[in-house]
This record gives structure tokens, sequence and C-alpha cells, in this order.
């Protein structure tokens, strides 16, 4: 469980990332969305004890992440979006230098690296470089390492940014097998509503939306999205308007395009505008 209260970011430049944000997360998998420069990061590394924030809170089970930052750091492991590999160590000394480091008995560090890297598959890749990966399998490497780690919350920040589908689907079904609590952020839509219990859409530092994907699709109350020369909303250059069917029907006739609704369209009628922008 986090509660976040009344939490703002603001950077030595004055730019603020983060602006009076309060927000509980308990849901098994959160996806945090936004945009490029939404505050996403910032926010996951303020939880994640790595970013002081300027003013509010943030309590993780009970712990303070400034004042019980140690105490906080036992419980969690943290992927940033930017990753920086050690060059000559392999993909099996990165994952049991981390579990040495967080205190885990070496009677088990060889079984927990074994079955992380299996199921990302980089078993075949363990003894190699790490430097010697491509790009995204150093990724997943970082993500094994998350896994591994036996913590209660893990925070990934943009995880499969730049894997292919498989590797994506390898990544989501591992996150899925865990118990702990998952705060993940994204930019993948269909990432978010096949991984996630709850979806929180953050917009120049503020909480736009947070809520179960079904739930928040029910809003549209069986209506479609309609694209033509006109709209309730216009973004990235499309006029877009939501539509009972009886009225989508008569609009394809003037040559609208209809499309299912998607968290995308929540966002645009929430006032986050498209995270396709
Ligand atoms: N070290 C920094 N100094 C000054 N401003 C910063 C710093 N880091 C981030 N910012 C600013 O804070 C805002 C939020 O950035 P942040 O990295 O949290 O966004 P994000 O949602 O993670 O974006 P992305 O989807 O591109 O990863 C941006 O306006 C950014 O320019
Ligand atoms: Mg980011």
């Amino acid at each position: 469980m986090i509660e976040i209260s009344h939490l703002v970011k603001r950077y030595a430049d004055g730019a603020v990332a983060v602006n009076d944000l309060s927000l509980r997360l308990g849901k098994r998998i959160t996806c945090i969305l936004g945009k490029n420069g939404a505050g996403k990061t910032t926010l996951i590394r303020i939880m994640s004890t790595q970013l002081m924030p300027t003013s509010g809170s943030v309590i993780i089970n009970g712990l303070d992440v400034v004042k019980d930052a140690a105490a906080v750091r036992d419980i969690i492991s943290s992927i940033p979006q930017e990753v920086k590999v050690m060059g000559i160590a392999t993909p099996y000394d990165h994952v049991s230098m981390y579990l040495h480091a967080r205190g885990l008995p070496d009677s088990k560090i060889d079984k927990a690296s074994e079955k992380a890297l299996r199921e990302l598959d980089l078993w075949g890749v363990r003894d190699k470089c790490t430097a010697d990966l491509s790009g995204g399998m150093r990724r997943k490497v970082f993500v094994a390492m998350a896994i591994a780690s036996g913590a209660n919350v893990i925070f990934l920040d943009e995880p499969t940014t730049g894997l292919d589908p498989i590797s994506r689907l390898e990544v989501w079904s591992s996150l899925k097998k865990l118990r702990c609590e998952i705060i993940v952020t994204t930019h993948y839509m269909e990432e978010a509503k096949e991984l996630s219990e709850e979806v929180v859409l953050i917009d120049h530092g503020k909480v736009v939306v947070q809520g179960g994907v079904e739930e928040l699709l029910g809003r549209f109350r069986g209506r479609v999205r309609a694209e033509g020369p006109r709209g309730d909303y216009l973004i990235g250059g499309l006029h877009i308007s939501y539509v009972t069917k009886a009225k989508a029907e008569r609009l394809v006739e003037k040559g609208y395009t209809i499309k299912q609704v998607t968290l995308e369209d929540i966002f645009i009628t929430s006032g986050g505008g498209s995270l396709a922008d």
C-alpha cells in the first residue's frame, strides 16, 4: 500500500515535475501512464528513495520514503528508465550480485537467479558479457533482477520500451506471476490493459484519471468513437466525438470513421489529451 500526499517536486531550474499530487495505490499491478514529461519518472524516483521531494510525503507499507529511506529500500526494488550495465559482468553476475547485495543467503542465490533468468529467456546467454547483449536483452537483465529480488514492492520505469513482442510477453507473464505490489510505467495502452488492475494517468504532474480499465471504459455506456470532419475533441489533427451506435451508422454515410473506445479515449475525455501526441 502506497499513500502519496500533496507531493511536489520542483527541480533546481524551477521546473515543477510533480504538482501537489495525492494518490493511494494498493492494487497488485498499477500502470502509470502519461505523455513524455508528464512526471512519471520523477514520481517513481521519489517513491523509490532516489530523489528528494520538495514537499509532501510518500508512505510505503507504513514507512516514509524520506525519514525511513533505509527501511524502505529493504522492501522495494526499482528499475530505472535508463539502466547502465556493468560492462564485463554477465547476466548471471548481475542477478546474483544484486541478490547478494540485498542480503539473500548464499544458499538461495543460485536457484533464485536461475529461475528469473530462465523466465525471461536469458538462461542461454547467462555467461555472456552483458555489454555484448542487445539493448532489449540488457533491459530484460534488469527485469530479471527485480523479479528475483523478493521485494514487497517493485517499481519498473518503462520496462518494455524497445522490447520485441515476444520479449514483452515474457516480461508481462513474469510480472503477473509475482505476488508483490508492482508499479510500472508504460507508453503502451495494450500493455496497461493486459497487465494492470488499475491505471493512473498523470499529466503535468497531477493525477488526471485513476481506476480499473473495465470500470473506466464503462463510462462510455456503449458509445463508440467517431473520427471525421467535426468533433468534440481535436487531438493531433483528428476531430473526435463519442456517439451512440445509431448515430455512428448515420455518420459512416457522411464519411466518418468509427472505432471501439479504448483507454486512450478515457484520457482524451478526461482532459489528458492523446498519449500518441
Ligand atoms: N533533473 C531535472 N532537472 C530539471 N527538470 C527535470 C529534471 N528531470 C526531469 N525534469 C523535468 O520534469 C518534467 C517531468 O519529467 P519526467 O522525466 O518525470 O517525465 P516522464 O513522465 O517520465 O517522461 P517520459 O515519458 O519522457 O519518460 C519534465 O518537464 C522534465 O523536463
Ligand atoms: Mg520517464
